[in-house]
């Protein structure tokens, strides 16, 4: 007798995008619908990256989570709008402050229309989905994203402090990714088993899935910065160095290196120096950096599956699974 459990399933990425369809058509709508101002240039700076769509993934998770613990209602709607306004709104301010000018495959707001509208409109949309989360009227909610939303910011201040700092360390990343990325994964999953009435242990076992799903996609998406297809990402690569934001493969590389070499690298991060963009990609690849990295993202995604261990199994939850893959695969 076999007393090992068969493999949990997971869904592929098309299997999971029909899963969440018709849910998401409706997130989609909603959330157009919410954009509006009778101020030109909100509808123009908020068109101009609603439109350009983005993978909508943190809204899927709300739907997912929402579905894998009971039925989706209104506001899990509501609520995959609000999370996704809200990073919305933190990609308008991110792109400013990492002075970024390729975004979603278009020319970034602050490119068109200027750092400040860029981040005036931010705003909008991060009180915007204040307005909404008001609506719901459910005080476990509105404390989950006001905690949320301030952790968020602390995490980008945080960042902000290590820029051009070649002593950050592991350590530091991770703290900081938690914040400005992770936090936000979590509450979206437990918002959506809190919206389908899950008790507490269901709903904690959706944040700790989202949390570690988060650091994961952090983890992957600093790989794509150095690894990726600009095209496919549509971003551009080398942002993180042009910033000096060391990122986990460089500061795997920067540890790994040899003393002369660390050096070197030291001084490329407190620059910021974009031109020495071929020579840190060969120290990365010498110390094998990127599959490094990617290796620890898929140390987070197994743990981001194994939290959902002991939920009753469907179909929902094996979307979870595979999105927990799909986050680490990616190549966009
Ligand atoms: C970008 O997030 C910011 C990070 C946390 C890496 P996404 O990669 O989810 O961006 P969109 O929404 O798909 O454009
Ligand atoms: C994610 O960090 C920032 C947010 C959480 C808004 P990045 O700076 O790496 O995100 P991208 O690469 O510009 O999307
Ligand atoms: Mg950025
Ligand atoms: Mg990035």
């Amino acid at each position: 007798m076999n007393n090992a459990a068969a493999p949990a399933a997971r869904l592929d990425l098309p299997a999971i995008q029909s899963l969440a369809a018709a849910d998401m058509a409706q997130v989609d709508a909603l959330i157009r619908r919410r954009l509006a101002s009778d101020v030109l240039l909100i509808n123009q700076v908020a068109e101009h990256i609603v439109s350009a769509g983005g993978k909508r993934l943190r809204p899927m998770l709300v739907m997912l989570a929402g579905q894998a613990t009971g039925q989706v209602r209104a506001d899990h709607h509501q609520l995959a709008a609000i999370v996704e306004f809200i990073h919305t709104s933190t990609l308008l301010h991110d792109d400013v402050v990492d002075e970024s000018d390729l975004r979603r495959g278009r020319s970034t707001a602050n490119a068109i229309w200027g750092n400040a509208a860029s981040v005036l409109v931010g705003d909008f949309l991060y009180s915007r989905s204040f307005q909404l989360m008001v609506e719901l009227d459910s005080m476990a909610v509105m404390r989950l994203l006001a905690d949320t939303t301030n952790r968020i910011a602390e995490g980008e201040v945080l960042q902000l402090l290590h820029v051009r700092n070649p002593d950050t360390d592991e350590a530091a990343y991770l703290r900081v990714i938690e914040r400005k990325t992770a936090v936000l994964f979590a509450a979206g999953t437990r918002l959506g088993a809190m919206a389908s009435s899950a008790d507490a242990a269901t709903q904690q076992a959706l944040y700790d899935y989202g949390m570690q799903l988060g650091y994961a996609f952090q983890i992957a998406d600093d790989v794509l910065d150095y690894s990726g297809d600009a095209m496919a990402l549509g971003k551009n690569l080398g942002d993180d160095l042009a910033e000096g934001k060391a990122t986990l493969p460089l500061i795997h590389a920067m540890a790994q290196a040899t003393p002369e070499r660390r050096a070197r690298l030291r001084t490329i991060v407190e620059q910021g120096d974009t031109t020495a963009l071929p020579e840190v990609l060969a120290a990365i690849a010498d110390a094998g950096s990127l599959a490094y990295s990617r290796a620890r993202a898929v140390e987070y995604a197994d743990a981001a599956e194994r939290a959902l261990d002991g939920l009753p199994d469907n179909d929902a939850l094996a979307a979870l699974r595979g999105l927990a893959r799909y986050a680490v695969e990616r190549g966009y």
